[in-house]
């Protein structure tokens, strides 16, 4: 009977249509953004030890939370596309490096990766001229958990890469590996905002005040002594704290605050763990008098006093700030890191912030991503898929491919047999074959700004203060 056959036809290209619908949904037809995570890069062991040692006297900054981790400089705050197998990332931070006198003045910032498969290219701002610094190789880029990322890829210099060594290394040379990771957005992503705002209302009658939150890096140097070659070792936050890179977050403080009199207390913990390193900084606490002030916090169930400093808050965009105030260890606290600072030793500044409104934006805090380190049930080595994952890292694919053949071989087998019983329709015989029309189309690479435009060149002037010093002290210890 011809309708019949008309009828399995039909049916048949609805299967192979719906098919190619769910090819097309799972392929991977556009690219993914990429939100948060972290570059490592070391430049160059030899140039930086040769940049604090006794030939170029110099120094070295980080800034626009750049930080050291590591024994590298980790950018922060990733954002790019993920396209069929290639990453475009660019990452945030400077790091500067003086010498000889100011003969020597040169600052890499906001580096980005173009990165496929197993070999890509690295980019960075020399004194604000993007640069093709480095070709990169030897890793394969994953894509798994909802992290993209490569893991220590070679490094070798480019010829325009050589011009920002003044000629000191040549096109080819080995550099410092690079290790990069991005978190993928998910497709309905929580309206997570770059500036947090207020979690808890103040109430306007009195001082009590909330949702505030303190950043404070501890002491780069002892992140660094930490992570270093030394200890071997590494930090982790807990219970709200946040890792910015070069600064933890400690949120939810609650108490009172006037400009120059405020006692607030923080939620969360840092635990830094290492060879003879077991430190646990929780619950810090700010207390002030006139504008001086001392962070406290709880170690080992005992609330020591940690560092002190001078701050009065200033209003300002509904709140009460105080930015990057320098602090100074107590006498205290020069047990808590083993009696290696003595009392009144620099530690790193720090900031507080109290929002006077719910809509208040507080200062935004260094995105890393996930940790690429920190195992998650989806993780693989794989180079990535082909596919799209979705939010859990799993491919779609398992199960759509199953699905689409058991319709198009349910449909295929209902044509044979009709066939089978009518061998003199010709209709049968003209049956479309929509299937081999599945998409076989490219995805369109996303544009990705490029930080240039944000104008961040890094400084100019040679670093007032300068960390390696530290880190040169804590190495011959
Ligand atoms: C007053 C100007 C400078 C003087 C006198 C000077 C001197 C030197 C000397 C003597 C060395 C050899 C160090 C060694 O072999 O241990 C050296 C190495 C080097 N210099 Fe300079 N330099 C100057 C400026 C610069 C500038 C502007 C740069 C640009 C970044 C630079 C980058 C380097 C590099 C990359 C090395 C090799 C470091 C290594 O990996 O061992 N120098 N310089």
């Amino acid at each position: 009977m011809p309708h019949a056959t008309a009828r399995v036809t039909r049916a048949l290209f609805v299967a192979t249509a719906m098919v190619a619908s769910l090819l097309l949904w799972a392929s991977p037809a556009g690219a993914e953004d990429l939100s948060g995570g972290r570059l490592d890069w070391g430049v160059k062991e030899s140039f930086r030890n040769y940049i604090t040692g006794p030939i170029a006297q110099g120094s070295v900054q980080t800034g626009d939370g750049a930080s050291t981790a590591n024994g590298a400089y980790r950018f922060h705050s990733a954002s790019g596309s993920y396209d069929g197998g290639t990453a475009t990332i660019d990452y945030r931070g400077w790091v500067y490096f003086w010498g000889h006198d100011g003969e020597l003045d040169v600052t890499f910032a906001n580096p980005s990766v173009e990165y496929s498969g197993s070999s890509g290219t690295l980019y960075v701002y020399v004194n604000g001229s993007r640069t093709d610094m480095a070709s990169l190789s030897g890793a394969s880029l994953s894509a798994s958990g909802g992290t993209v990322s490569v893991s220590g890829a070679s490094a070798t210099l480019t010829a325009n890469g050589a011009t920002a060594f003044a000629g000191y290394y040549e096109a080819g040379q080995a550099l410092n590996p690079v290790s990069f990771s991005a978190d993928v957005v998910a497709s309905q992503p929580e309206p997570e905002q770059t500036t947090e705002a207020a979690t808890e209302a103040p109430e306007a009658e009195d001082d009590t005040v909330g949702g505030a939150i303190l950043d404070w890096g501890v002491r780069t140097s002892w992140r660094e002594y930490v992570s270093g070659n030394i200890a071997e070792g590494s930090w982790t936050v807990a219970d709200g704290a946040a890792d910015g890179g070069a600064v933890f977050r400690f949120p939810e403080g609650a108490g009172t605050a006037t400009t120059t009199d405020y006692e607030l207390s923080y939620k969360g913990t840092v635990a830094f763990t290492g060879t003879n390193v077991d430190l646990a900084i929780t619950d810090p606490a700010v207390t002030a008098t006139g504008g001086a002030g001392v962070l406290s916090a709880e170690i080992d169930g005992e609330r020591i006093d940690l560092v002190s400093f001078e701050a009065e808050l200033t209003e300002a965009d509904d709140l009460l700030l105080a930015e990057a105030v320098p602090t100074t260890l107590t006498e205290a606290a020069v047990p808590v890191f083993g009696g290696y600072y003595q009392a009144g030793d620099p530690m790193d500044p720090l900031t507080i912030a109290v929002p006077l409104t719910e809509d208040a934006a507080l200062p935004v805090l260094p995105d890393l991503g996930s940790d690429p380190d920190e195992p998650t049930p989806a993780a693989s080595t794989e180079p990535a898929p082909a596919a799209a994952a979705d939010e859990d890292g799993a491919n779609p694919l398992i199960w759509i491919v199953p699905a689409a053949l058991v319709l198009v071989m349910g449909a295929a087998a209902a044509v044979i047999a009709l066939k089978r019983r009518k061998r003199t329709d010709p209709d049968a015989d003209e049956a479309s074959e929509p299937a081999a029309s599945a998409p076989t189309s490219e995805p369109t690479p996303s544009e990705t700004a490029t930080p240039a435009e944000n104008g961040q060149d890094g400084p100019t002037a040679p670093p007032a203060e300068s960390s390696p010093e530290d880190t040169e002290a804590d190495k011959e210890k």
